[in-house]
């Protein structure tokens, strides 16, 4: 995998992260997985040799401590997730909002302000940011979520052009629907989220989300691959929405 050596990988104890995490520690990278849970990253350490770290992305001087003295040439953030999903906007609740904007998006900007400098020293480095179809177009009952995610939009396309002459590439991923931990977080219920969102419809698996990351990592290194957008077959966004006004 050209010649990255070291990856760190954020939510890395489910979904995506996970499986991304797997996928590189099989492919000879050493992988530094992080989340909150420490039981599930003593269980990934033991299936896939993921050096753990049980940090909070929302706790700045944990991460520091962290990223001292690590030389993260593929960077995955994929630490993210939703509550009050399904809500329209002016029935959320406010309190979620500081976490949504805090974990989804503030997360990002520390971990990249710690790995991208030295990145940029050694003039090598892949960041891969998952941002969603979410942060691409318009959606109901999701507004903080699709608010933050198109702020991941924004961050890789703005990073992009900040890292110009280095050979510091950066992925933006924007999957669909994904069956994950995600949903079952959303709405704090994992047996509603199953009959919601993933029964009777065609989901994505993280598997199919780290073929794409690998994809945009195995690429020659003068080749940057900007941005991915994916979907199950039987998702697509569509158009313009029309309702009746009520007087
Ligand atoms: N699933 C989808 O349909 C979908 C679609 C588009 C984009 N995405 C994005 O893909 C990324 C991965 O999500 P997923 O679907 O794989 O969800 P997931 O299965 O719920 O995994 C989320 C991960 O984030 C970690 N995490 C959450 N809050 C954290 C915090 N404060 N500090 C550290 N780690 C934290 C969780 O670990 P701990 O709980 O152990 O901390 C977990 O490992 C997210 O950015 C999500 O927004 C998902």
């Amino acid at each position: 995998m050209n010649d990255y050596r070291i990856a760190l990988v954020t939510g890395a104890t489910s979904g995506i992260g996970r499986a991304v995490a797997v996928a590189l520690a099989g492919r000879g990278l050493e992988v530094h997985a992080v989340a909150r849970r420490g039981d599930m990253l003593a269980e990934l350490e033991k299936e896939a040799g993921c050096r753990p770290h049980a940090v909070d992305v929302s706790d700045t001087k944990a991460l520091e401590a962290m990223c001292d003295g690590l030389e993260v040439d593929v960077l995955i953030n994929a630490a993210g997730m939703a509550v009050g999903y399904l809500k329209a906007h002016e029935q959320g609740d406010i309190d979620d909002f500081d976490v949504m904007v805090d974990v989804n998006v503030t997360a990002y900007l520390r971990l990249l302000r710690l790995v991208v400098p030295g990145m940029v020293e050694r003039d090598r480095g892949h960041i891969v940011n998952l941002g969603s179809m979410w942060g691409l177009y318009p959606v109901g009952g999701a507004t903080t979520y699709a608010t933050v995610k198109g702020a991941i939009h924004q961050l890789s396309q703005c990073l992009r052009v900040d890292l110009l002459g280095q050979r510091v590439r950066v992925t933006e991923i924007c999957p669909g629907r994904v069956e994950t931990g995600f949903h079952a977080t959303a709405l704090g219920d994992a047996e509603a989220a199953r009959k919601t969102f993933y029964e009777g419809n065609e989901s994505l698996s993280p598997e199919d989300v780290t073929e794409a990351i690998l994809f945009a990592l195995e690429t020659p290194p003068h080749v940057n691959i900007s941005m991915i957008e994916m979907a199950p077959q039987m998702q697509a966004p569509s158009g313009v929405t029309f309702a009746k006004p009520l007087r």
